[in-house]
């Protein structure tokens, strides 16, 4: 029996944010040098970005790009990467030395040439409330003071207008430097925010939160009426120290753990009464964690073979297959769905490691996650509606951990475009080897209209794309006319979709 999934255009759930479409870049690996900054590459522009990758970030409308890190960002220091006179600094987090050629003016620069929102993370791990609000003031202020006079002499009359900034990046952490307890880390927040509202009390401020009670009603209990934002983060497949891969079956398991953080932490809010004024930023989330060995233990290591070499392993464009699409699919399907409690996600990261687009001298490589965010911002609509199916077939999988779980073989999410009406369903099938047809019931829709297909895929559930190799891509079907009041579309194994209904 295929599954009949009846939509109700009457009923708008929410309208989505494109920020729900972000992404992250830390000064990781090849994320940043030798990433999207290549100076002396023939793709490179005056500024010595890759001009091909901010394309590649201008076709999926990145709307929000959040830097600089990351762990990294819990020992730097703002003001050695700007001026003329830039400090090398060791970088304590990620154990290489940073150049600090690219720093917050490079990083705004590039955000306008991108046409997304800035989001700065700030260090509130060896760092202090002043040195947050002081970077505010670089950024922020017109004229007043030593921090916006010094933004002028280097070369920036007008503000850089960064209106979103983090306090903290995982500070919850043992492995954060500078880790707060939950005791410290409300009144730490409190302090800094109070002093970055004092700069701009236009900042939208969010703060290194988690899914634990005890660390959220502490923040919040302090920080309640300072925040507009509040920062969760998620890796499902952890692979820091063993770069071992979930492969399809374990990574569809993961599927039935997409919305529970979420439901969390809305719950919290709901129960301290800040729902309104604080949306969640789910601003790190992939379905891999990057691979970086013993950085995050006391015994670490010595040679570049322990700690820096490997982390070469998370260039391997064969490893991010269809499973990667189609789990990121679902992710970004349990996104729009909360989009009343969500207002921004941030894909970590954009650029290399585990991210969506690979550089290479001579190129990039679109990776499948890519194709994912090109068939979400350009084909789906702002206005989430409500439907259901009334056959939820389910298929069973084994996890990584041998867990066994039920998991609905199909994720089904009804969008409309606000501008033209159409209707833009989103239609994941997570089976690894059969197609399904999914049935939509127009109701009340006249049924003389037409639609069409666009759909991620590849041959196989281990379809990648590499140098020189594309066996993943984005494919438009072509308009066809409805006959029917009901429509059927036979959706493809291990594929993501997009049906505009018109
Ligand atoms: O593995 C990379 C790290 O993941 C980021 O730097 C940090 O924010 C998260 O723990």
């Amino acid at each position: 029996m295929s599954a009949c999934y009846h939509i109700r255009p009457d009923r708008v759930m929410g309208v989505r944010d494109l920020m729900l479409y972000g992404h992250f870049i830390e000064h990781f690996h090849r994320q940043i040098y030798g990433g999207v900054l290549d100076p002396g590459n023939p793709l490179s522009d005056e500024d010595g970005l890759r001009t091909d990758v901010l394309e590649a970030m201008r076709k999926i409308k990145v709307p929000i790009l959040r830097w600089p890190g990351g762990c990294f960002v819990s020992s730097y220091n703002w003001k050695k990467a700007v001026g003329p006179q830039r400090t090398p600094v060791f970088d304590k987090a990620w154990r290489v030395e940073d150049p600090n050629t690219f720093g917050t003016d490079e990083y705004v620069a590039m955000c306008r040439k991108i046409g997304c929102e800035p989001y700065i993370c700030t260090n509130a791990g060896t760092g202090t409330p002043e040195e947050m609000s002081d970077w505010v003031e670089y950024c922020n202020l017109n004229h007043e003071g030593e921090f916006a006079r010094w933004r002028i002499a280097n070369g920036h009359r007008e503000p850089h207008k960064v209106k979103y900034w983090s306090i903290g990046n995982e500070n919850y952490g043992a492995w954060e430097l500078g880790a707060k307890t939950v005791g410290e880390w409300g009144r730490l927040v409190l302090e800094s925010a109070k002093l970055m509202k004092h700069v701009d009390p236009d900042a939208e401020l969010s703060a290194a939160a988690l899914t634990d009670i005890h660390w959220n009603v502490d923040l919040l209990s302090h920080c309640g009426q300072h925040l507009d934002w509040i920062s969760i983060h998620k890796y499902w497949n952890l692979m820091a120290e063993n770069n071992d891969f979930a492969d399809y079956e374990q990574t569809m398991a993961y599927t039935n753990d997409l919305e529970n953080d979420i439901n969390k932490v809305r719950g919290l809010l709901m129960a301290m009464g800040l729902e309104k004024r604080i949306k969640i930023a789910y601003d790190e989330w992939n379905l891999r964690g990057w691979h970086h060995p013993k950085v995050h233990t006391i015994q670490q290591g010595r040679t570049p073979e322990d700690y820096l070499l490997p982390r070469d392993k998370n260039d391997r464009n064969q490893d991010y297959t269809m499973a990667d699409a189609v789990f990121s699919a679902c992710f970004l399907n349990t996104l729009n769905r909360n989009c009343d409690i969500v207002g921004m996600a941030n894909f970590a990261p954009i650029v290399n490691t585990r991210g969506c687009i690979f550089t290479h001298k001579d190129g990039l490589v679109l990776r499948s996650t890519y194709h994912i965010f090109d068939l979400y911002v350009n084909y789906l609509g702002e206005e989430i509606l409500d439907g259901w199916d009334d056959h939820a077939e389910t298929m069973h999988v084994v996890g990584k951990t041998g867990n066994h779980e039920d998991v609905p073989v199909l994720d089904v999410l009804p969008t409309r475009m606000r501008e033209s009406g159409m209707l833009c369903v989103a239609a994941v099938n997570k089976h690894a080897s059969e197609s399904r047809a999914l049935s939509i019931a127009l109701e009340g829709k006249a049924a003389a209209g037409q639609y069409r297909v666009i759909t991620v895929n590849g041959e196989s559930t281990e379809a990648y794309n590499d140098i020189g190799v594309e066996q993943v891509c984005l494919t438009e079907g072509e308009w066809q006319p409805i006959t029917a009041d009901v429509l059927s579309v036979r959706l493809q194994p291990h594929s993501a979709n997009v049906i505009q209904i018109r």
